[in-house]
């Protein structure tokens, strides 16, 4: 029985450091190159931000040496459950994905765990217990809400009748679409002459917030301001407002969010009046916390992204340098 012990005790530690270091189940990936593979799933191409979050990742994960197996799900949750499945096929060292949809993931991170592949939520949150994913690196979405709540809270403080205010949502059970809402719900509440009229998706795409704000723009005769849950649907909607033959930024005010360049110059052109900003460049830190599980290294549970506001004034300012 003495003599047992240390080889039984070898065989775990080994076990342990196979596990530690992330690998696949066997760890037989990385072993042969040395090289870490990280497989990502995308929500899609849906906006502006998503293509600048899309090529950050790109570009962080070759300055990293990282292999990067990238996948779009045409945001389509079916997809990226079938990508994830095939990346714990493929026995990639760990899986990244920014989740289309809040629901439904338990299964999919169940079968990570078991494989022993660490995952890495990125972008969007999941209602998943937090310990099937080894770390989430994103924004506060409820604050970028909140940001928008307040700037409108401000520019009508003075208001003595109804202001009239349309909303067009993100995808329907997305993170962003469900926490912007609720931060930006949360502060107009304070002051009753602030009334949502119209609340509708425009699933984050310019077409369909040129589409649905066309419809609402025809239902509601007196529209003051326009939330929309990022640039795009905003840039959308703008369109249509000017077809309906008014003046964005001035007939109807616009906040929005994200500040991507587009957004940016609508801004700084007078068509928005508002935007906060929900930063894209999520590459860099996310080879870190790759490089980091694979070291064996702890990483945080929750790494919020840094980010700021923008009025038309500092948005002229910042153009010139805007990265995305
Ligand atoms: O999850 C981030 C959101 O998704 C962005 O704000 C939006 O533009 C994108 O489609």
């Amino acid at each position: 029985m003495r003599r047992k012990l240390p080889a039984v005790l070898l065989s775990a530690a080994l076990a342990f450091v196979v596990t530690a270091c992330g690998s696949g189940s066997g760890g037989t990936t990385t072993a042969d190159d040395g090289k870490i593979t990280l497989g990502f799933s995308q929500v899609g191409s849906e906006s502006g931000w998503r293509e600048a979050n899309t090529k950050s990742i790109k570009e962080s994960a070759s300055t990293a040496g990282i292999d990067l197996k990238f996948s779009d799900a045409q945001q389509k949750q079916e997809n990226q459950i079938a990508t994830i499945r095939s990346y714990i096929q493929q026995k990639v060292d760990v899986i990244a994905f920014s989740p289309v949809v809040v629901t439904g993931w338990d299964a999919v991170l169940k079968e990570a765990q078991a494989a022993k592949i660490p995952v890495v939520l990125t972008d969007r949150a999941v209602d998943s217990d937090a310990s099937l994913y080894v770390s989430f690196l994103g924004s506060d979405f409820v604050k970028e809400g909140e940001a928008v709540g307040d700037w409108v809270l401000n520019e009508y403080k003075d208001a003595t009748g109804p202001v009239n205010i349309v909303q067009l949502e993100g995808s329907v059970g997305s993170a962003p679409a469900i926490d912007r809402k609720k931060g930006f719900e949360a502060k107009i509440a304070s002051n009753p002459n602030l009334k949502v009229i119209a609340s509708q998706s425009g699933d984050f795409t310019r077409a369909d917030g040129k589409e649905v704000m066309t419809a609402i723009l025809k239902a509601n005769p007196k529209i003051d301001l326009l939330f929309a849950h990022n640039d795009d649907m905003g840039l959308g909607a703008i369109q249509a407002i000017e077809e309906a033959g008014k003046k964005p930024g001035v007939d109807i005010k616009i906040v929005t969010i994200d500040a991507v360049k587009d957004g940016m110059q609508a801004l700084a052109d007078g068509k928005i009046n508002f935007i906060a900003e929900c930063s894209p460049l999520l590459g860099d830190q996310l080879m870190e916390i790759v490089k980091q599980i694979k070291a064996g290294q702890p990483v945080e549970k929750r790494i919020i992204t840094k980010e700021t506001t923008f009025t038309q004034e500092q948005a002229a300012e910042a153009l010139p340098s805007r990265k995305y």
